[in-house]
């Protein structure tokens, strides 16, 4: 696994288009766009996925999150996730957010094995009648084992 910069944008890219239906793919000047934010941070494992975070004060985010159809139930994302959390904790996050589809069964399972419990509720976020769930972890999370 290593860290991403602006640079990476086009695998990035490609990964993304793999991991999403296209409606919700990111583009490469879009994930340019999210590396650029001031806090953003990312790590990748090349031709499996990545994930991108921004960190602002003690609040981190995760931004996106993808993992290719292949390469999936192999413990990716979870990696993924933990060294996000791990490099937000170290530029002095305290709690981490994300937003998930409500039907996106396999993220939530993933996201409540790494301790993420469900702070609140954004209707319509993608979509008419599909909400978000705001998922929060405090750092360092706790993952029951
Ligand atoms: C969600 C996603 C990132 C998971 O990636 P992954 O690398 O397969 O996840 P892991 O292998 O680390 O899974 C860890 C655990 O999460 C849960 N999980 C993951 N995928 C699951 C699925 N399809 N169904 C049920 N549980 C699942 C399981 O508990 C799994 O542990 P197990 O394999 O030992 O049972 C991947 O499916 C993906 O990229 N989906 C499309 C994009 C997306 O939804 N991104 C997240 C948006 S917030």
């Amino acid at each position: 696994m290593r860290g991403v910069t602006a640079a990476d944008a086009v695998v990035l890219a490609r990964l993304h288009a793999a991991a999403f239906a296209p409606p919700e793919a990111w583009g490469e000047v879009a994930l340019r766009q999210m590396l650029g934010l001031p806090g953003a941070i990312g790590w990748l494992r090349d031709g499996q996925g990545f994930i991108l975070a921004r960190v602002a004060a003690d609040e981190a985010e995760i931004l996106t999150l993808a993992v290719v159809p292949e390469a999936r139930r192999q413990g990716v994302a979870t990696a993924l996730v933990e060294a996000a959390c791990a490099a937000a904790l170290l530029a002095g996050a305290r709690v981490m957010f994300l937003e998930v589809a409500e039907d996106n069964g396999a993220a939530r399972a993933l996201y409540a094995a790494l301790g993420f419990a469900v702070a609140g509720r954004r209707r319509g976020y993608y979509g008419p009648g599909r909400d978000a769930l705001l998922l929060r972890a405090a750092l360092p999370a706790e993952t029951g084992g």
